[in-house]
């Protein structure tokens, strides 16, 4: 059995708070709903309040377990923030035990020639810079877990460079560098940290990359949860500093 194909209990995620950005949208809010369905309590992050209420709700309808909601905006949000964030978390769960680095914003794609600085500061404060702070901030609750785990969102321009992904391509480049200088920081500790690419999915962020493509060859994001679920899952806790290609077979 690998994550491909890891087999869930019914409560899987029970005694577990986890936080997932982006958790609004495509692939953040299955994930959400989906560790909410195996008993995790879970913390929706993300820039559009009525989509994290939709979420919300969906998740109180189903009979799980109470989420919390966090709106902010990754590009406008300060260190300041993610502080406050985490000391809120703290003081309301007492620990985190998983972390789903999930958000994400596409900027354009075009020739390198043509990046402009405002798309590539955007793509790099969201993808990135923002990525780092909040889990820095996030470190001292993880630290109150017995097994945390957490999870970066790569793709594949991040792990072999592809002509014009740009800026994404760059943010994703470095959110697998800071995942394996985690890994490696964190190492023989109770906190893992991996990567997961989830490959071709069907939501807005690859509509908008790829506008005319035939969507019904992709995968659906609840199709690649055995994964996400497997990292977030006592299952994996030996696994540290890896790139997970999650693409259904
Ligand atoms: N879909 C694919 O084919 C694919 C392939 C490889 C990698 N990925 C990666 O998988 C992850 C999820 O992507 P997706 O396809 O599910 O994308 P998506 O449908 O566009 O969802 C992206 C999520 O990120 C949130 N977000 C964007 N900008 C934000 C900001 N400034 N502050 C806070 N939240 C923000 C969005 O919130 P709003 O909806 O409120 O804007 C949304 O919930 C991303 O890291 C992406 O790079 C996706």
């Amino acid at each position: 059995m690998n994550h491909l194909n890891f087999k869930t209990s019914p409560n899987e995620l029970n005694n577990k708070v986890i936080l997932v950005t982006g958790a609004g949208a495509g692939i953040g809010r299955q994930a959400a709903i989906t560790f909410a369905q195996l008993g995790a309590e879970v913390i929706l992050l993300g820039k559009t309040t009525k989509k994290l209420e939709a979420v919300y709700d969906e998740i109180v309808n189903a009979g799980y377990k109470e989420p919390s909601i966090i709106p902010l905006d990754m590009k406008g949000a300060t260190v300041k923030n993610y502080q406050d964030m985490a000391s809120t978390i703290l003081s309301e769960y007492g620990k985190l035990d998983g972390l789903l680095n999930n958000a994400s914003t596409l900027g354009a794609l075009s020739p390198l020639e043509h990046v402009d600085e405002g798309t590539f500061d955007d793509v790099m404060k969201v993808n990135f810079k923002a990525t780092f702070y909040l889990t820095q901030a996030l470190i001292p609750v993880l630290k109150k877990s017995p097994c945390a785990s957490v999870v970066f969102t790569s793709s594949s321009v991040g792990k072999k460079g592809r002509a014009f992904w740009g800026a994404y391509g760059f943010s994703k480049f470095a959110t697998e560098g800071l995942m394996q200088t985690m890994a490696d920081e964190f190492e023989n500790t109770s906190i893992r940290t991996n990567c997961i690419n989830p490959g071709a999915t069907k939501t807005s962020m690859r509509s908008k990359a790829y506008p005319s493509e035939d969507v019904s060859k992709l995968a659906t994001p609840e199709q690649l949860m055995p994964s996400y679920v497997y990292l977030m899952a006592d299952e994996s806790k030996s696994v540290n500093g890896q790139s997970l290609d999650v693409q259904p077979k």
